[in-house]
């Protein structure tokens, strides 16, 4: 997109989003809420194209959370379908936009289709040098710090030697920068654990758009808008001006 009068941030080299509002969109229908989840995946299909269009990075999407396997069986069952048959159907075009596909969270815990299917357009899209699309799966940010916390207690690293990037390193894919955008969908207003050590300085942007309904537009405006953002990092609006006038 191009710049506008009022942006004052560099485009977002990495957003994540959390794709929320399957279900309720689906019961708006009289649908059942796995009819949400396959609707769903026609807007992760524009969201990777708006993504890589604009030249943003890296776009991690939360596909399922450590809290999603208390729901129904039936929904869980039909979810990890959906991303076999997803994954098989969308690699083609993923290699043809020259998206990378990486993975993050409890990937032993997935029924072992999702695991193949996942470690086969992993390496199929290895060499691929444009987006990098992250899918987190069986994810939790807790669960995420969790295992950092352990990697670091098995090195038997002294304490006094642990400081922050310590902890980045230990996080499941530490050579991805923090997303500078948070995009959640369906008008909920929280995080639901999600990446939670690198969303600390993060712009929050949420839409009252159910996931099923996004699409590249709705990404484009939610870029559009963070550009627009003022981001202080602890600093004053006078700072912020000054820093910025000193670098024109
Ligand atoms: C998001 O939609 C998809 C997943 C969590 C897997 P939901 O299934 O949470 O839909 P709502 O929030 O119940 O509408
Ligand atoms: C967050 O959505 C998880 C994903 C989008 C995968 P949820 O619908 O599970 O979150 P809560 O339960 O409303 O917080
Ligand atoms: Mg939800």
């Amino acid at each position: 997109m191009a710049d506008s009068a009022t942006s004052t941030n560099p485009l977002p080299r990495h957003v994540a989003v959390i794709m929320d509002g399957n279900g309720r969109w689906a019961r708006e229908r009289g649908e059942d809420r796995v009819f949400g989840h396959a609707n769903g995946v026609d807007s992760v299909r524009a969201v990777v194209r708006a993504a890589g269009e604009l030249g943003v990075e890296y776009l991690t999407l939360y596909a399922f959370s450590t809290e999603n396997w208390s729901r129904p069986k039936e929904e869980i069952n039909a979810l990890m379908e959906l991303l076999v048959s997803s994954l098989a159907g969308e690699v083609d075009e993923l290699i043809a936009q020259g998206v990378r596909l990486r993975s993050v969270g409890a990937l032993d815990s997935l029924p072992e289709a999702c695991r193949e299917a996942l470690g086969d357009v992993e390496a199929r899209t290895a060499v691929c040098t444009g987006l990098t699309l992250i899918l987190a799966l069986s994810y939790s940010g807790r669960w995420e710090i969790t295992e950092a916390v352990r990697d670091i207690v098995r090195s038997g690293m002294a304490a006094d030697d642990i400081d922050e990037d310590t902890l980045r390193n230990c996080m499941g894919l530490p050579d991805v920068p923090d997303p500078e955008l948070l995009i959640r969908t369906s008008g909920e207003q929280r995080l639901s654990n999600f990446l939670l050590w690198q969303l600390a300085y993060s712009e929050l942007h949420f839409t009252p758009v159910m996931w099923p309904d996004f699409r590249e537009d709705h990404f484009r405006a939610a870029v559009h808008e963070f550009r627009g953002r003022e981001r202080r990092f602890g600093r004053t609006g006078e700072q912020l001006r000054h820093a910025q006038n000193a670098g024109n």
